[in-house]
């Protein structure tokens, strides 16, 4: 099976399509990951790549914090040659470029930087940077696998609850974008649904974002580390506070858009962020950390308090220089913005004592 049917769960269901109208998850597979889709796209000149801003944009500090995270994994592993970073969903390599410049010379030279991307490799690329279309087989990564703002672009099936209280498919036309209700769930995201959606009451017009395939991948992405840390950041919610009326959004150069499954832009999803966390304990046999970005910084290191002005009149360019790392953290931290985002710190074959304080459960 190619990697688009992987996405869309490769398989045709009665109800599945209604004229030009399909199932959301093969409507995103193809608005994202098509020939001519959204992410395909992009690193090329005149691409996608500047159509959204993720933490590892926003600060050079966000790369700060994981190096953290890195070195604890390096340490915890008594500082093996190499000692693999694979970053799952890396977009341009921003973060991986980054952790290249940041790490300290003994550990520096010892680090194996790999991207997983579905994009085009980015021209500029430093050299000493792997680009895969893959993710590393089990067990074939002794380190730190990462992601940020992954697991809301894997594709996902929606559903509504219609009139007669009857849970539905909602299957959409991707050059408009228009709805139409389907065939009834299959059993495999029936079961989904109960287990990890049934705490909010099922009334009409409630819709169900089925979280299966981040669970899938986020597991899957926790199976390639042999030993080490894997680590997912990305916006999400608890089985208490699911959205009614679901998370799907577009995003169009840059800004809030209809969410139109047309390739112009990106289509994202909010993530079942406690059915990841527990696929991913399953799969290492262990509990991760899960704790919201705010709070993960903080333990790291980082705050947004601004500096004293007394240090502007003893010492003015240290005083630009605090302020300005003040607030690219207040940014990194704000409770409103990318501070709720969720962090999954999940242990594989080592013991969470081995994460930096602040961060052990
Ligand atoms: C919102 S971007 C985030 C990029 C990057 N992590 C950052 O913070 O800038 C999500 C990226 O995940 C990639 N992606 C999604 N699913 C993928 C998969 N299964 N394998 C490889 N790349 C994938 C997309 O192509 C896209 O570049």
């Amino acid at each position: 099976m190619d990697d688009k049917a992987l996405l869309d769960g490769g398989t045709r269901a009665k109800g599945d399509t209604v004229g030009e109208a399909v199932l959301w998850r093969t409507a995103m597979t193809e608005a994202l990951y098509g020939d001519e889709g959204f992410f395909s796209r992009a690193n090329q000149p005149g691409g996608s790549g500047g159509h959204f801003r993720t933490s590892a944009h926003a600060s050079p500090l966000f790369a700060t914090a994981m190096l953290r995270i890195v070195v604890a994994a390096d340490e915890a592993l008594g500082r093996p040659n190499p000692l693999d970073v694979v970053d799952i969903g890396a977009g341009g390599g921003h973060l991986l470029r980054r952790l290249a410049v940041l790490a300290p010379t003994y550990l520096g030279r010892r680090l194996r930087l790999s991207a997983v991307e579905f994009a085009p490799r980015p021209a500029d690329l430093p050299e000493h940077i792997n680009w895969y279309r893959e993710p590393p087989p089990p067990g074939a990564v002794a380190g730190v696998v990462l992601a940020t703002e992954w697991l809301d672009n894997v594709p996902l099936a929606i559903a509504e609850v219609d009139e007669a209280g009857h849970l539905r498919y909602v299957l959409v036309e991707p050059t408009s974008g228009a709805e139409v209700a389907g065939g009834e769930p299959t059993a495999a995201d029936a079961e989904w649904a109960a287990r990890w959606w049934s705490d909010s009451p099922w009334d009409e017009g409630v819709r169900i974002e089925f979280g299966a395939p981040r669970d899938e991948a986020w597991a899957t992405a926790v199976s390639a580390v042999s030993r080490g840390l894997a680590v997912t950041v990305d916006y999400g919610h608890m089985w208490y506070a699911r959205p009614r009326a679901g998370t799907l959004t577009g995003f169009y150069a840059g800004r809030r858009a209809s969410a139109v499954p047309d390739g112009s832009r990106d289509i994202t999803a909010h993530v079942a962020i406690d059915a990841v966390c527990a696929a991913g304990e399953t799969v290492a046999g262990q509990g991760a950390v899960l704790t919201t970005q705010r709070e993960a910084l903080g333990a790291l290191g980082l705050d947004g308090v601004r500096p004293p002005l007394s240090l502007a009149t003893r010492d003015p360019a240290g005083y630009v220089r605090a302020l300005s790392a003040a607030t690219q953290a207040a940014e990194l931290m704000d409770v409103e913005g990318l501070g709720a985002h969720y962090w999954i710190v999940q242990p594989v074959g080592i013991s969470a004592a081995a994460l930096p304080a602040g961060l052990r459960p």
